[in-house]
């Protein structure tokens, strides 16, 4: 089917698709089309800022009509059907409302049916415990949920039920990147499988990247992670991260995401963060409390004689109907 798109580069192509699908620009009935080093995504209307062009596309629209219409449900319980759930390489992961727990194993052949490049479908139980692995129940395909799941041209090997890994974080890894000075050092205190860290170290040039995370299985997927994208400037430390930044030289950035406890490490890393230097801070609170967690860590850091700057802070997406995931970078400015 002929539609307008954009072009892209490939390097690119993940941070405009996905710009455009947040405006509601994107075709989602036609499939991305490639071509050598380009992308083209086709649009539904012409955004600012844009070469546009016409071209051939091949359409989705069976795949996206025939999930829910493949479902056998009983009609009461049609609209419950979730209408959007995270792929993770080739498998997809799905919540589910109790309502349609009885019919959680249709949910998962209709969805096996229509994207047919699904090896398996989960049903998400939730993330828990200090290392956040998923509980994850098969409802169709096989019950491994090992897989390599590609973001920003990287490819990462990932096992939800093992370590954790957050696909809708993409993103925001690559907006740190953008960020990333040469020669940096950079520490990731709490990397999992090592995105953060990967991303940084091949698509900017740091000196060097210490990555660190409690979970032995998270650091050893890290290390298959390293060898596939051919990174050299990461070092992978399994160990908690209050103990290893010790350990470590002082850092120009700190990366800190895990968004239910960073706080409790916010000291340590402070004292480890080089003058002029940038902590990524993540923090899950109620969506009105963000702004005076912020003033008591700046507060926290004067009573350590220094003075920290909040130079950006964003909500990055809902945690549940009153708490999000909040994001902040803070600068280190100097002595008081
Ligand atoms: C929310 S996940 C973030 C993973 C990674 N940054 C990402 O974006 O995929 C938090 C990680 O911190 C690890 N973790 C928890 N407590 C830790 C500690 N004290 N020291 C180091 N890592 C820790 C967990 O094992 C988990 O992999």
């Amino acid at each position: 089917m002929r539609s307008l798109c954009i072009k892209v580069r490939k390097g690119k192509g993940e941070s405009v698709r996905k710009k455009l699908l947040e405006d509601g620009l994107l075709d989602q009935s036609l499939y991305v089309d490639k071509d050598g080093d380009f992308l083209y995504l086709p649009i539904t209307s012409v955004p600012g800022g844009h070469i546009v062009e016409e071209r051939d596309f091949r359409g989705r629209e069976k795949e996206e009509r025939d999930y829910k219409a493949l479902c056998e449900v009983p009609d009461a319980l049609r609209d419950l059907l979730p209408t959007s759930f995270d792929t993770l390489g080739d498998i997809a992961i799905v919540r589910l409302p109790d309502e349609l727990l009885p019919y959680a194993e249709n949910v998962g052949k209709a969805m096996m049916e229509a994207f047919p490049r699904l090896r398996s479908v989960f049903m998400d139980h939730g993330v828990a415990g200090e290392l956040r692995v998923r509980d994850l129940e098969v409802i169709a395909g096989v019950d491994d949920s090992s897989t390599v799941h590609t973001e920003y041209g990287l490819r990462f090997k990932v096992d939800p039920r093992k370590a954790y890994f957050n696909p809708r974080l993409s993103n925001e890894r690559n907006r740190i990147v953008q960020l990333v000075r040469d020669g940096e050092t950079v520490v990731d205190m709490f990397s999992g499988v090592g995105p953060f860290a990967i991303m940084i170290a091949k698509h900017a040039r740091p000196a060097q990247v210490f990555a660190i995370d409690l979970n032995a299985e998270a650091v050893q997927l890290m290390q298959e992670n390293i060898r596939l994208n051919k990174v050299s400037n990461v070092v992978p430390l399994e160990g908690d991260a209050r103990q290893w930044v010790f350990d470590l030289p002082c850092a120009d950035r700190v990366i800190m995401n895990l968004p239910h406890s960073a706080k409790d490490f916010f000291a340590d890393a402070l004292t480890r963060l080089n003058l002029g230097g940038v902590m990524h801070f993540y923090h899950i609170c109620e969506k009105d409390e963000f702004q005076s967690v912020l003033d008591e860590l700046v507060q926290q850091a004067r009573g350590m004689c220094v003075e920290l700057r909040v130079v950006r802070s964003e909500e990055l997406k809902t945690y549940s109907p009153s708490a999000s995931v909040f994001s902040a970078d803070l600068l280190l400015v100097g002595w008081l």
